[in-house]
């Protein structure tokens, strides 16, 4: 099997399918979702907060992304990868987005890369396309300008939102982007920039009408309770049988039940070196 190209993605379009996007981190979830057969895995620089343990996706590096995307593409067999573009490894100028996305492609395996921003990010998403690398735009609430932002909170509810929005959208369609995520945006403004532009959308916090979805894995996969943002659906809750596997196995490492014998090697049959040399003795 081969990855999911470009082409793959905007034919499902064409045919109406929607197309489902999961975030993934390492080889190992890779193969999991892959096998759950996500059209599109991203290694999201929402790795800053779900792996790394920070507050915000600031503090992600090019390096981090390159190193995720390779532990991500190991564990890929049919879904399409895209890779995101950390805090400051674009915004500078459009020739320094296009060597972060080359190495992205070159040493991080994405078959396509993510940026944040409308009108602003459109001039880099011109120049990667134009050296042949697939963009995904991605509007709406964009983490990377949380502190502009005031916190992650919902964008364009007022007409003039909208309206930026919309003007977005349009100008990172316009600047040759073949998708583009909304995030935390009014359905119905979701469904109106859907119907407005000829690439895919991929809502997130976005309703219904977008031609795909993407969720954070760890957030799908119910591993912390701790938070339920509205737009989350939790298709598993596994952080309790997690927690309670590993209260188990640490319960049997101190009553000494783990390892029992069928975990253990065993010698074969017949006395060992040791003991042919020192009988019973000790072997000090
Ligand atoms: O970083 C990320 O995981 C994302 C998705 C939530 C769209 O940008």
């Amino acid at each position: 099997m081969s990855n999911k190209t470009v082409l793959d993605l905007q034919k499902m379009k064409a045919g109406n399918q929607r197309i489902a996007m999961v975030t993934a981190y390492d080889a190992t979830m890779a193969r999991l979702v892959d096998q759950g057969g996500a059209d599109m895995v991203l290694v999201g620089d929402s790795l800053g907060m779900v792996v790394q343990g920070h507050s915000d996706t600031l503090q992600v590096t090019l390096d981090h992304m390159v190193y995720h995307g390779q532990c991500v593409a190991r564990g890929l067999e049919a879904a399409h990868l895209t890779v995101d573009l950390p805090f400051m490894s674009y915004q500078v100028s459009p020739e320094q987005a296009l060597v972060s996305a080359g190495r992205l492609v070159q040493e991080g395996r994405a078959q396509s890369v993510k940026l944040e921003g409308g009108v602003r990010s459109a001039p880099a998403v011109r120049r990667i396309v134009e050296a042949g690398i697939p963009v995904v735009g991605h509007v709406g609430l964009t983490p990377q300008s949380v502190n502009a932002f005031g916190g992650f909170r919902v964008q364009g509810r007022g007409d003039a939102g909208a309206e930026k929005l919309l003007a977005d959208a349009l100008a990172i369609q316009e600047a040759g982007a073949f998708c583009i995520v909304l995030e935390m945006v009014p359905a119905e403004l979701a469904a109106e920039v859907t119907a407005a532009l000829d690439i895919i959308t991929i809502g997130i916090g976005a309703g219904v009408e977008c031609d795909g979805q993407v969720l954070v894995c760890n957030d799908l996969l119910g591993f912390d309770t701790s938070f339920k943002p509205r737009f989350v659906k939790r298709f598993a809750e596994l952080e309790a049988p997690i927690v309670s596997a590993v209260s188990e196995y640490v319960g049997e490492v101190r009553s000494g039940t783990f390892p029992a014998s069928e975990h253990a090697f065993h010698r074969r049959k017949g006395p060992s070196k040791v003991k042919r040399l020192y009988g019973g003795r000790s072997a000090k």
